[in-house]
């Protein structure tokens, strides 16, 4: 399953995948058929990402990489540099996708002179496709302007059935920029939901898997992670389950507009 960009549906979040453990989780990923690692400057796991891809023995190009660009690098000149480290650590010559991570907090950095640093990135051909993360509709209008034809071929962002954020998601689409959910399993707390326990015991899933699949229903890519393999393993046959149009509705009716992540200095959301 991937999409217009040749992105996995299916990812593996790589947030506190730290060390050995995060290593160990991320082989069992690859051996279970993820192919798509997402991490971030900030998360402190590019490291463990490339030493994954290497010890798992598949090819760089069996592998999607993602990595976002932490607000500290969007100073002039710090960018371009700051994604060349991303690309020691994780041991690659090129990102598949990278990602402004968030918009600068407070506009403190100008959204030009950031979305000007990644078109730059871009055109050396350190990333073969750029995104945002956390951005809104009006966001990304601005960052489209800066890029010209380059184009924003995703933007992640907190999505799962309490949270289904359709305006945004909705926009994305029907604009050619593919939608990433992060939290698409709710941290676990799914199975807290009766319409979504109940259209799990009916196809004999877990929440989880309905979650995804669900999401998968919806077009978008998902990247839960886990740091326990039964879990990792049980969240990825979520890819083979199929919900029906009856299921999906049901679904559409949990969602509660329950933000998780939302720092102070985060956008007014859509
Ligand atoms: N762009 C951004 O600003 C942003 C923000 C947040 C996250 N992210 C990305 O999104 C990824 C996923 O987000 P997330 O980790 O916060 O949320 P998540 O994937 O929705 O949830 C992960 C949590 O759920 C538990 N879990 C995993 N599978 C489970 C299952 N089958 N049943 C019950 N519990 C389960 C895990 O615990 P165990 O480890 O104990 O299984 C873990 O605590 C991150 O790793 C990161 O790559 C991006």
């Amino acid at each position: 399953m991937t999409n217009q960009y040749d992105i996995p549906a299916m990812g593996f979040g790589t947030y506190g995948r730290t060390g050995e453990a995060g290593i160990a989780a991320m082989l069992v990923a690859l051996e279970v058929g993820y192919r798509h690692l997402d991490t971030a400057q900030d998360y402190g796991t590019e490291t463990e990402v490339g030493e994954t891809v290497k010890r798992s023995g598949l090819r760089r190009s069996e592998v999607f990489v993602t990595t976002k660009i932490k607000t500290g690098n969007f100073g002039k000149g710090m960018l371009v540099p700051s994604l060349r480290q991303s690309c020691d650590n994780l041991q690659v010559d090129q990102l598949d996708l990278t990602l402004i991570h968030w918009p600068s907090p407070n506009e403190e950095i100008p959204l030009e002179v950031y979305i000007e640093q990644l078109a730059e990135a871009h055109a050396l051909g350190l990333t073969r496709l750029v995104g945002v993360s956390n951005f809104t509709i009006a966001l990304i209008e601005q960052a489209k302007t800066v890029l010209g034809e380059v184009p924003i071929s995703n933007n992640q962002f907190e999505l799962n059935p309490l949270l289904q954020n359709r305006k945004l998601a909705n926009y994305c689409l029907s604009s050619g920029i593919s939608v990433t959910c992060y939290l698409p399993i709710a941290r676990g707390v799914l199975g807290g939901e009766p319409v979504i326990s109940q259209i799990a015991d009916r196809h004999g899933a877990t929440p989880e898997q309905v979650a995804l699949a669900f999401e998968f229903a919806k077009g978008y890519i998902a990247i839960p992670t886990s740091g326990k393999a039964e879990r990792i393993r049980s969240n990825f046959e979520a890819t083979k389950l199929r919900l029906s149009s009856e299921d999906i509705v049901a679904i559409e009716g949990v969602d509660r507009g329950q933000r998780e992540i939302n720092p102070g200095w985060g956008p007014a959301w859509d």
